[in-house]
Parts: C-alpha cells; sequence; structure tokens
C-alpha cells in the first residue's frame, strides 16, 4: 500500500500515450510529504520525482522547469526568463532574477519607426523581439540551495525530450493556431509543425532540445551561454533582424534580490521586487484594500469587487510611473508601499462611484486578454517553500526556435514601454522607468509568493497571466485570509482583474451577474473575459496538513512525493 495520504482527489483522469501516461491530479490533501504543482503533470512528476530521490524543494523546482521546457512549450522555457521566491525552513528568504536583459545593440527607441509610430509587431515576434534569456543561468543560481547536482535534476527533462510524451488537447489546439506563425518566423523546419494537424495523444519528440540539454548536463552553464548552443542561437539571430551576440550571452547575471516583504493582518507576505512590478502591486493593493476591512464583505460581491478594484487602479497607475528596472532607476519601493502614501492615495475612493482614472494618473490606453507565463508552487516535507514564476511572454514567445537546439526564444523585449504610452500586449503602459537601454531588464508583472504565519510558510502561490498576475494571486490571498476560504474555492472561483488603463474592469465569463449589474450602476464599464490566470496553490495548516491544489482552467496538475 503507497504510504502517502492522498485524501482528496476532487478531478483526475488519465490519458494512455505510447510512451507516456499523463494523469492529471487537480487537487491532494497529505501529510509529511511534498508536492509540487505546475501547469502540466509531467513537469509536476519531474519534481516530484526529484523529492523522492531526497531532494528538497529547490532541487524540485529546478527539475520542474526543466521538464515545462520539454512538456509545455507554449510558456515553459530554457529561452525565457523568470523569477524565484524561496523561504527555507530555518526561515532564510531569498529571490532569484533570472529576468532576460535587453542586448546591448538595444536602443531607446528601436521600435519606432522615422516617423515616430511604435511598431509592436516587431517588438512582440520574431528574432528582433527576443531578450538575453536568463533561465538556464537562474537555474545554476538555484544550485546553492539543492541537494542534487545539475546532472541529475535535468535528466528528466533529457527523457522527457528524447522518448517523447503524449501532448494534450489544449498544446494540441496550440499548436495547431500557431502553425502559421511557426512557418512565418522560422526558416527552417522543427518538430512543432507537421503536414496534418496535431491531434491528443500525439508523440512529441524533441531530439534537437535534448542534445541541447545534454550539452548543459555536460557543461554547465557553458553548455548553454557559450559554445554549441550560444553559436546555434546568434546564427538564428542573423537569420533574420536578431541583435543578440555571443558577448551578450556570455556575460548575461541573474541577480539575487532581498524578498519585498510586508504584513498583511498578521502574515508575513513574501514575494518578489523590482524588477517584477508584482509584489510592490501586491503589498499596495493589500495595504489600500485593508484600509477598508474586506473581511466584512463576501468574495466577488459588489463592495468587495469595488474595493478591490479601485485598488488595483491606483496601484496600476504607479506601476506605469514609476516601475522598472532597479538597477536603472531610482528604486521608489519603501515610499510606495508606505502608509503615508497610500492612505493619501485612498483618499477619493468612494463607494458612490467608480473613480475615474484620469483621477489617479497621467492617463493613455487598450488591453488584450493573455494567458502566458506559468507558475509553479513546491513545499518539501520539511518545509522549504519555492514559488518560481518563468515565462517566454507571449505563447511560444516570439515564435523564433533555435535551429538545430530545439527551443522558442522569448519575446520579452515588449514588457518594455517602447514608446511611452504605447500598450505592449498586455495593454500595459509606461514610461521613462521602463524604457529601453542595453543590459536593463524589463518590468514584469510576475508574482512568485510565499505567505508566511507564525514565521513559517502557509501559503505558496502563483500565477500565469501578464498583467492580470498580481491581481489574481491579490484575490487568492484575500480569499484565504479574509473571506477563509479553501484554496479549491480560492484557485477555482471567478476572477476579476482590473489595470488603471483601460477603465474597463475584467471578469471572468461566470463571474456573478448580480455583482456586474451593480457594478455598472456604479460606473464602472465591466467587459467578460474567457479565462484569467491558472493559480497554483498549496497551503498549510499548523498541524502540518498540505493541501494543494492545481487550476481547473487547464491541464495543471499536482504531484506528491
Ligand atoms: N511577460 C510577462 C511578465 O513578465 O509580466
Amino acid at each position: 500500500m503507497k504510504k502517502i495520504i492522498v485524501s482528496l482527489i476532487l478531478f483526475s483522469h488519465t490519458l494512455s500515450a505510447q510512451y507516456t501516461d499523463i494523469n492529471i491530479i487537480k487537487e491532494v490533501k497529505v501529510r509529511n510529504k511534498g508536492v509540487v504543482v505546475s501547469a502540466h503533470p509531467l513537469a509536476s512528476e519531474a519534481g516530484a520525482k526529484v523529492l523522492k530521490m531526497g531532494g528538497n524543494a529547490y532541487d524540485a523546482i529546478i527539475s520542474t522547469q526543466y521538464a515545462l521546457a520539454v512538456v509545455y512549450p507554449q510558456a515553459g522555457n530554457i529561452g525565457g526568463g523568470g523569477f524565484l521566491v524561496g523561504v527555507k525552513n530555518n526561515g532564510e528568504k531569498f529571490t532569484i532574477d533570472y529576468r532576460e536583459t535587453a542586448p546591448k545593440k538595444a536602443t531607446h527607441d528601436m521600435y519606432v519607426d522615422k516617423n515616430g509610430k511604435a511598431n509592436t509587431d516587431l517588438s512582440q515576434n520574431g528574432r528582433l523581439a527576443v531578450g538575453i534569456p536568463g533561465s538556464v543561468a537562474g537555474f545554476f543560481a538555484t544550485l546553492k540551495y539543492c541537494r542534487l547536482p545539475m546532472n541529475q535534476l535535468i535528466q528528466p527533462a533529457i527523457d522527457l525530450a528524447e522518448k517523447g510524451f503524449a501532448i494534450t488537447e489544449q498544446e494540441a489546439n496550440l499548436l495547431n493556431s500557431h502553425k502559421d506563425h511557426f512557418q512565418k518566423y522560422n526558416q527552417s523546419a522543427n518538430v512543432f509543425v507537421k503536414n496534418v494537424p496535431w491531434q491528443t495523444g500525439d508523440i512529441l519528440v524533441q531530439k534537437e532540445l535534448a542534445e541541447t540539454l545534454k550539452l548543459i548536463q555536460k557543461h554547465g552553464l557553458k553548455g548553454f551561454y557559450e559554445g554549441k548552443t550560444a553559436e546555434l542561437l546568434v546564427s538564428e539571430m542573423k537569420k533574420g533582424n536578431g541583435i543578440i551576440t555571443l558577448e551578450d550571452l556570455k556575460n548575461y547575471k541573474v541577480a539575487e534580490r532581498k524578498a519585498l516583504e510586508f504584513d498583511y493582518k498578521g502574515n508575513n507576505v513574501v514575494s518578489m521586487p523590482l524588477p517584477s512590478s508584482g509584489g510592490i502591486l501586491l503589498a499596495q493593493m493589500l495595504k489600500m484594500a485593508g484600509y477598508e476591512n474586506l473581511e466584512k464583505y463576501q468574495q466577488n460581491s459588489t463592495k468587495t469587487v469595488q474595493i478591490m478594484v479601485e485598488a488595483e487602479r491606483r496601484a496600476y497607475a504607479d506601476r506605469a510611473e514609476y516601475m522598472g528596472d532597479p538597477d536603472f532607476i531610482q528604486d521608489k519601493t519603501s515610499y510606495l508601499i508606505s502608509d503615508e502614501y497610500l492612505k493619501n492615495r485612498w483618499k477619493n475612493f468612494s463607494f458612490n462611484k467608480a473613480t475615474p482614472s484620469s483621477e489617479v494618473g497621467k492617463i493613455i490606453q487598450q488591453p488584450k486578454e493573455s494567458d502566458q507565463t506559468t507558475h509553479i508552487s513546491v513545499i518539501d516535507k520539511d518545509g522549504n517553500a519555492a514559488a518560481v514564476t518563468t515565462t517566454l511572454n507571449g505563447l511560444y514567445g516570439s515564435k523564433v526556435v533555435v535551429s538545430g537546439a530545439g527551443f522558442f526564444l522569448n519575446n520579452e523585449m515588449d514588457d518594455f514601454s517602447v514608446k511611452p504610452g504605447v500598450p505592449n500586449m498586455f495593454g500595459a503602459v509606461g514610461g521613462e522607468a521602463n524604457s529601453i537601454q542595453p543590459n536593463k531588464r524589463m518590468l514584469s508583472s510576475m508574482t512568485p509568493t510565499i505567505v508566511l504565519k507564525n514565521g513559517k510558510p502557509y501559503m505558496v502561490v502563483g500565477t500565469p497571466g501578464g498583467t492580470t498576475i498580481p491581481t489574481s494571486v491579490y484575490q487568492s490571498i484575500v480569499d484565504i485570509v479574509d473571506f477563509k476560504l479553501n484554496a479549491n474555492l480560492s484557485v477555482n472561483s471567478p476572477k476579476f482583474h482590473h489595470q488603471w488603463l483601460p477603465e474597463t474592469v475584467a471578469v471572468e465569463k461566470n463571474f456573478p451577474e448580480t455583482t456586474i449589474k451593480d457594478l455598472e450602476k456604479l460606473g464602472y464599464k465591466v467587459e467578460k473575459w474567457n479565462q484569467i490566470g491558472r493559480t497554483e496553490m498549496i497551503l498549510m495548516d499548523d498541524s502540518g496538513n498540505i493541501h494543494a491544489v492545481a487550476d481547473g482552467r487547464g491541464d495543471d496538475s499536482v504531484a506528491v512525493e
């Protein structure tokens, strides 16, 4: 009999395939075992396997990320970047910033034509959209917190790439709908394009990617940032308008930054500082909403949405004005999250009507619904916790596959403000703080977060979703801390999102109609979106029970040690 106690598996199904069974597990309650929650069951299992081998949460999160680069090519990556927030069982907190950087040849107006018009096609698609990938450097920087060597941690991904795995229905549909893009932005054939449409259960084998992973296994960091992989990446750049050089790759550096911490109703929230806007936004929104005693209300009621949206409006106006890479701008974090500043910011809040966005910041433009990026939450049996959010930016990033190396490159350059006031693919606007400069990191919204109670991890949470990331994490924390909901209700209840500009409040299509009607009467413009985010949440109670939930919106899955 298995030793683990899996007391609740609410939804699970199995896809059988030639080489791989895919068993999606949505919810697990367990004790004295580690758990991994990620966007793909095979990636979660890769992490859980490492836990079984004696690895800790940081070993598991490396293996899960490598595996996601194989089984979840839409967002898992070695050609993108991410952020890790860790809390060790001795209380030590740390973050690793492996965000992409702008190439040395990048310039302030590289996406602006001679008539002053911004060309966002260039910042979003093809070789010029690519920032210098940080993921592999991030995995190596994580190693110092690990127990196992990299050559073991990377092996599950090599096996998956070499032997192949059955693709899910969601992946098949996405690969089919992106076929034209893959052909447009790649000169050479690649494994992601077939003559006939992809079907659920088709086996995706990635021999070139397996070879690249083996180079990393053999040569370490140099297996990616120098030698054959780097040369292939640079020759891919030269096939078009790419500007990344061998020197850029060799010079890439991660940054280890002090975690952004703040108190929320007696809980210590530990999140990502700049160059992610996520931690600052989370602090601002929770603190402003806290001035209205949210615990008096219910999830998704009119008053709750009003309070939370108005806090979002004020925080996102600050994002556009003040946030960027702290190595290049004056870092105003401590002022922006201070009660002195936020109480003043909250002064014009009223339950009687929506506050016009023009009254809380300098106005400009438009959004788009999108759900890229991917999040992993892990806790091990010793109480070490890790939250990673990683991204190629758009689905399959720039759509460019490094020919001969088999991996997608990001289109992260679009997260810069390509021109003040011109919205990026998430509709976010920005100014000089987030302008392009060589070697600078583009502002992110990724919000990997760990909440501590009495100094111990209580909640590990995060989600993809571009600018909707901080607002979804904000809702998760309010659901658990204020409304005392369980993890499943929090993760799978309909979400909402506002980001100052546009004035619209986005709600998921199953959002309560009565709340929508009330909000409209108060002057809010409400728009229905298909989906917001894919949250992976782990909750730990005082007696050591772990409750892990993978979002029901995708193939997301929990795996237990
Ligand atoms: N590329 C999405 C983000 O970093 O926010």
